[in-house]
């Protein structure tokens, strides 16, 4: 891949980000966007540098003609990048293998007018569990189109994936999607492709069709032990025998997996896109029992069926509505993984979780996406939600209005393992972000001086982001929350212990028996403008003294430290 370099410039802090991406407009060939990875660490390549999808999700029923500009006039609001979208297989191909493109093509002009990317949602075999976006001649066949079978008989309202036509009519609907996107979008406005939406079954762990209990009953696939790490089984051993209480749900994982991964790979013979799946949750701290959560999609607990059955998908990705600090921020974990990037398609976009999209930035998120932001909400407003007409859109808001100028440089910086970000959790009032011979400490408390903390409780809606720029350089910013630093030693030093901080202010450490001071150098205050940090003015004084105080305004700091 091409070789991403940062450069300091000598007088002062000019961060330039080559390859930084060229104007669209003066490209003539936009390549392909793809998923890299390095020392586990990924980035989505847009023409060809670090991108990083300050994503926006319209509301189900938003794309057509007559809501659409409903839809932008928020998105535009938002400060967001790119627009998540579904594409309706009913509208798509009303009748077999008439396909109508003019959705896509209104969407592709649509966003192109508004330099906006897109992510395209493929509302196909399965819409959160059910068949509902299938064409109106395939619900009128269900026989042929058949629907999973529950413990009873009864046939539910989810498809089977052992439904042999369905997949057919999918795999060649989604590659003609596809083909026609090749064939209509060299200038890269599609960035990415979701196929399906949140598989998986509802209030069955299983299809219990005389196929499906057959194949139950027989030998677990070779790749299906080895992604679980069970190679030493007996052979033949079945589902049962191997998992335990977990065969159900592993079983319909890897029958949904299997259907889905063929959809995928038919699309990605023609156009190879980045591809990824998107899972309603269950709780990865309390498990859960398979009936309360759609059982089959890519699940925490199943990654790695997902990833042996479905290697046209590049990233299985969380929704993420889990209302608890700690669930969330485990989920976050739990999808951050050496074989997975960490992309957040779906979340609430509600004040209380505004902090979570800097938690995900924490974990080298390559993007991030509330749900339902757009001017059309048929959804009724949350009970306690302030009910003002952007109300619903500012928490996003506020996050993009950041970090949108500077997006690139975060995209780059995170893709070097230069960068950290966190969020407030509900126990603590302050964190520390260790980089290297330097702490950045993060504190939430409501006053500037430690001395008036005393007692009080701390903001909950703080987050805060740090990057290293230099030995003693860092980019700093954040919303409600206060930064400051502490010499941490060398890692000599820290190997051998003996440090101690100071209190309070605790930018002051004990090591080797003496004390060391941080000092700032220079606080300089700026904002990005076409790949370059552009200064403003230096703060000092009550600015700086009691650390870098960020309110929900937006502010950028390059600050340059050393010690006495
Ligand atoms: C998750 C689904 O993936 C979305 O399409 C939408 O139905 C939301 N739930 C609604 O909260």
């Amino acid at each position: 891949m091409t070789a991403a370099v940062l450069a300091i410039s000598a007088s002062g802090f000019a961060l330039q980000a080559p390859p930084q991406a060229p104007s669209r407009a003066s490209m003539t060939a936009h390549p392909i966007p793809r998923l890299v990875q390095q020392d586990g660490r990924y980035a989505l390549m847009v023409d060809e540098a670090p991108y990083l999808m300050l994503g926006a999700q319209s509301n189900n029923s938003s794309d057509w003609p007559a809501t659409l500009p409903e839809v932008w006039s928020a998105i535009e609001y938002l400060h967001a990048n790119t627009l998540e979208i579904p594409i309706y297989w009913e509208q798509f191909e009303p009748k077999p293998g008439q396909f109508d493109d003019s959705e896509v093509d209104l969407l592709l002009a649509q966003a192109r007018q508004r330099h906006m990317h897109l992510v395209l949602l493929w509302f196909g075999t399965w819409k959160n569990g059910s068949q509902h976006y299938m064409p109106e001649w395939m619900k009128l066949d269900p026989t042929r189109y058949f629907h999973v079978m529950n413990k009873e008989g009864e046939s539910i309202d989810s498809p089977s994936p052992f439904a042999a036509a369905s997949l057919d009519e999918d795999r060649k609907a989604f590659a003609a999607l596809m083909k026609h996107l090749n064939q209509v979008d060299s200038e890269r406005t599609v960035l990415m492709v979701q196929v399906e939406n949140e598989t998986g079954t509802w209030g069955s762990p299983r299809d219990y069709s005389p196929e499906a209990n057959k194949l139950f009953e027989g030998a677990v696939p070779p790749e299906v032990l080895k992604a679980m790490g069970r190679t030493s089984v007996t052979p033949g051993a079945n589902w049962e025998a191997v998992f335990g209480p977990e065969a159900e749900v592993y079983f319909h994982a890897w029958a949904i997996a299997r259907y889905v991964g063929q959809v995928a790979a038919a699309g990605k013979a023609v156009y190879p896109l980045p591809m990824y799946v998107n899972a309603s949750l269950h709780d990865p701290l309390t498990p859960e029992v398979p009936v309360k959560y759609e059982s089959g999609g890519p699940t925490d607990n199943v990654i790695p069926i997902w990833k042996a059955e479905a290697p046209a998908i590049d990233i299985e990705a969380p929704d993420i509505y889990l209302p608890g600090t700690s669930q969330y921020l485990k989920t976050l974990e739990v999808y951050h993984r050496p074989d997975n990037a960490l992309f957040v398609p779906e979340t609430f976009g509600a004040p209380r979780a505004a902090r979570f999209f800097f938690a995900a930035l924490g974990l080298q998120a390559i993007g991030y996406s509330p749900f339902g932001l757009d001017y059309t909400r048929t959804r009724p407003a949350i009970p306690g939600e302030p009910d003002s007409k952007n109300a619903f859109l500012d928490p996003t808001a506020q996050n993009y209005r950041l970090i949108g100028p500077m997006m690139r440089e975060v995209a780059l910086l995170n893709f070097e393992g230069k960068l950290q970000a966190t969020a407030v959790p509900d126990d603590e009032s302050s964190q520390v972000l260790h980089f290297g011979d330097w702490d950045a400490v993060v504190s939430y408390q409501f006053r500037r001086r430690p001395v008036e903390n005393a007692g009080q409780t701390h903001n909950t809606s703080g987050r805060a982001l740090v990057a290293q720029l230099g030995a003693n350089e860092f980019l700093v910013t954040g919303i409600d929350c206060t930064v400051d630093f502490r010499p941490a030693g060398t890692p000599e030093q820290q190997k051998a212990g003996g440090i101690v901080f100071g209190t309070g202010q605790a930018t002051s450490a004990r090591i080797d028996g003496k004390w060391i001071h941080r000092q700032f150098l220079r606080v300089e205050e700026g904002n990005y403008v076409n790949g370059a940090f552009k200064f403003d003015r230096i703060l000092n004084g009550d600015q700086t003294d009691y650390g870098l105080p960020f309110t929900s305004a937006p502010e950028v700091l390059h600050v340059s430290l050393s010690t006495y």
